[in-house]
């Protein structure tokens, strides 16, 4: 990407995507050309920013143009003693690193402005700053906010400062009682163009992930207990199994890691319910990833568990079932690893586990198996995978569980009959299983996937295959009564 220079005006692009590329590109300068801007630029600009809300409309910015060498020299020096003073917050590498630091331009910027806030603004009459009178500083930064991106539209740089006295400056500047300095604003060509702020290169600090900032209210379970607090230096990860989605079915282990949490990563998979027992006030970040859908990428999840750990928060992983079943979980925690956060594993009862106890059937029946395999029929790219053991699934003996089967059923049911697996051998889809909507269907591996395939049930899916499928029942008790065995193939189609 590369940000178009005034004059480049393309027509085609829409007014959004040079909005996103301005914010994408201001960075907060402090290398500059020394070439000269116009004055009727800056009254531009100037101009422009004036436009910026205010509270009550109190328009409290007082902008003083600091054309004078002498007082630029006194703010300079200014700068340079504050400069020295907050250096000594710093120790070790840290306070080397802050030394070498760019922390203002004031050797080549052209212009030199000076915001202040007036806190005795009688314009707006009060309005709105009543309860809050810092609406005033607030408005004052939206008016440069508004100057930081018109300026970088006009192919300027802005540099804000604040490493200096207010008072020395409001003193130099002779500026009247109330006004109190927002930023001392240094304008002018940027020197360089850059993507990421200055700090993030030169390692004093990046930006962190959106999700550490962001949070949502969630209606309050009665017996959840506020406790867990961000406080410790690293934090932690925990990933939590939620099991397939009746909450009763969590763990108290998992109970516990969700009322103690600060943060909680969720799929979307996860019942709704059960985020319903996560500490009031924890971070809440939808990370939901179905397949085929625009979703967080695995490296953004891990990305932003290590980094909402490093904040010193207590994260929480929560994933559907059991984490470490087709749960991406060996990637997280490599990532924890490799970050040196500290992460634990909270099982879940798996979907398989769940769907099989809503049939009442047990997936090792003595009579019929020998082998319980579970498989997914999803690759990477969402294809049949190309490396199943075709004769593990044609085993007679074998109770085969099919996760995330929606996509490839009649593909993997067509060869493992290639295979030959018996089309007759019982088969049973669960789809959201244990939740209030479960559904059942109880076919045979030759008409499974047609059948689901006809119902084409909301939610996720598994479907079992294997002779102990035979005593599978489904909830209904009408169902139940009829639902066995031998009467497999006359009443195929039953939900
Ligand atoms: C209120 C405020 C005060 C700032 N003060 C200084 C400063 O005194 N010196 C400095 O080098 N940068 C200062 N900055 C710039 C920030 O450090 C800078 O915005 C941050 O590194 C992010 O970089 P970016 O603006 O390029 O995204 C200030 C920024 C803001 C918003
Ligand atoms: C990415 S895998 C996650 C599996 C999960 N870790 C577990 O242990 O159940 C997603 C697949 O799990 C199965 N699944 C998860 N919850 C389910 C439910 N409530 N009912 C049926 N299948 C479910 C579906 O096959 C779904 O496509």
């Amino acid at each position: 990407m590369t940000f178009r220079k005034p004059g480049d005006h393309n027509p085609q692009q829409d007014d959004r995507a040079t909005l996103d590329e301005l914010v994408r590109w201001r960075r907060d300068v402090r290398r500059f050309r020394a070439d000269a801007v116009p004055d009727d630029l800056i009254d531009k600009l100037l101009r422009l920013a004036d436009l910026a809300p205010s509270v009550g409309n109190s328009q409290p910015w007082r902008i003083v143009n600091v054309r004078s060498l002498e007082t630029r020299a006194a703010i300079v020096r200014n700068f340079e003693e504050a400069r020295g003073r907050s250096a000594d917050a710093y120790a070790g590498e840290q306070a080397d690193l802050y030394n070498r630091l760019k922390l203002a331009g004031f050797d080549a910027a052209p212009v030199h402005l000076a915001v202040f806030s007036d806190r005795k603004a009688l314009q707006g009459h009060g309005l709105g700053r009543q309860t809050m009178p810092e609406t005033l500083d607030h408005s004052c930064a939206c008016m440069v906010t508004v100057l930081w991106l018109a300026a970088r539209e006009a192919g300027l740089g802005l540099g804000w400062v604040s490493i200096i006295d207010p008072d020395e400056v409001a003193k130099a500047l002779d500026a009247p009682p109330g006004w109190k300095l927002v930023g001392y604003l240094l304008l002018g060509w940027p020197e360089e163009e850059h993507l990421d702020p200055e700090l993030e290169r030169f390692g004093w600090q990046p930006r962190t992930a959106f999700e550490t900032r962001y949070s949502e209210a969630v209606a309050k379970p009665a017996e959840a207990s506020p406790v867990g607090v961000a406080g410790a230096v690293l934090g932690s990860v925990t990933l939590v199994g939620a099991g397939p989605g009746d909450p009763e079915l969590l763990t108290i282990k998992a109970m516990k890691a969700l009322q103690s949490a600060d943060a909680v990563l969720y799929d979307d998979l996860v019942a709704k319910p059960i985020l319903e027992f996560v500490r009031p006030g924890a971070r809440m970040v939808d990370v939901g990833k179905r397949g085929y859908r625009k979703s967080c990428k695995q490296p953004d999840i891990n990305a932003m568990m290590v980094s909402l750990a490093r904040e010193g928060l207590k994260v929480v992983r929560l994933k559907s079932g059991d984490p470490l079943i087709f749960g991406r979980a060996g990637e997280e925690i490599e990532a924890c690893q490799n970050a040196g956060i500290a992460i634990s594993v909270v099982p879940g009862v798996t979907s398989a586990q769940g769907g099989a106890a809503g049939l009442r059937v047990s997936l090792t029946n003595r009579e019929h198996a020998r082998r319980l395999q579970f498989i997914t029929a999803h690759d990477r790219r969402g294809h049949l995978p190309q490396d199943i053991d075709w004769s593990a699934i044609a085993d007679t003996a074998a109770t085969t569980v099919i996760y995330m089967p929606k996509r490839t059923l009649a593909e993997l049911t067509e060869v493992a009959l290639v295979h030959g697996l018996d089309p007759k051998t019982p088969a049973v889809a669960v789809a959201n299983a244990t939740r209030p909507d479960e559904t059942v269907f109880i076919s045979t591996v030759g008409k499974i996937a047609g059948k689901l395939d006809a119902a084409h049930p909301d939610g996720p899916v598994l479907v079992m295959v294997g002779e102990a499928l035979r005593y599978a029942t489904s909830q209904d008790a009408a169902e139940q009564a009829e639902a066995i065995v031998s009467t497999l193939d006359v009443m195929p189609g039953r939900i």
